[in-house]
């Protein structure tokens, strides 16, 4: 093969703590690579746009209350509900840049104290990213930042032993991005490493399914 037919676009996911800069960066990444001439979409979970999405939104607003197990697999059939649209972006060449994933979905529902095999089963079959970047802050430093915006999961307790749980499920091939630094420093760093994916991606890297 020339591996020409199996060129696709990369599934890049950024995670981290609430404030940790996965918003900014998802933005940055994005024009950077269009600039490239890339094509590249920017994506979040949860999707608040699809009707699974608007149940967890007035959840995470603290407009309705849900039990954690339910909530969990409202946020999973969220990822659900995307996956198709996600392949076929891919195989057609788009990248996707994606702020949180399978993982925040684990780590949060984890942290409620949530078995966490229990926690990956709906996840299993869900794409598995080509690239994990984790922003990583201690917990005290992003709820500096301006003061969290008021969502059920922005306290400091909580996201503490989020990044427990963050820790638990890394694994080797996380890039582990210092989000203390100045938001350009982090900006370049996060540049070479997608570069690198998204070039690997275009030689028919095989893609993959989670749980890794
Ligand atoms: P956001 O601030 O990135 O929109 O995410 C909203 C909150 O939802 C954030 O505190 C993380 C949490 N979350 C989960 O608990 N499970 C999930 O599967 C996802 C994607 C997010």
């Amino acid at each position: 093969s020339t591996g020409q037919s199996d060129a696709r676009g990369a599934l890049i996911v950024l995670e981290g703590l609430d404030r940790s800069g996965k918003t900014s960066q998802s933005a940055r990444l994005l024009s950077h690579l269009n600039g490239l001439g890339y094509p590249v979409e920017s994506w979040r979970f949860p999707d608040r746009d699809t009707a699974v999405g608007k149940m967890i939104s007035s959840y995470l607003t603290n407009q309705s209350q849900l039990d954690d197990h339910t909530i969990h697999l409202l946020f999973s059939a969220n990822r659900w509900e995307k996956r198709s649209l996600m392949e076929a972006k891919l195989k057609s060449g788009t990248s996707l840049i994606v702020d949180r994933y399978s993982y925040s979905g684990v780590a949060f529902s984890s942290a409620k104290g949530l078995d966490i095999e229990w926690c990956k089963a709906p996840e299993v079959g869900l794409l598995a990213p080509d690239l994990v970047m984790y922003l990583n802050i201690p917990p005290e430093k992003a709820a500096e930042r301006g003061g969290y915006g008021g969502e059920r999961y922005e306290q400091l307790e909580f996201q503490k032993s989020v990044a427990k749980y963050y820790e638990m499920l890394s694994d080797p091939s996380w890039k582990m991005i210092d989000a203390c630094l100045p938001l350009e420093d982090v900006e370049e760093q996060m540049k070479e490493i997608v570069l690198d994916c998204v070039v690997s991606c275009q030689k028919g890297k095989p893609l993959t399914h989670l749980w890794l």
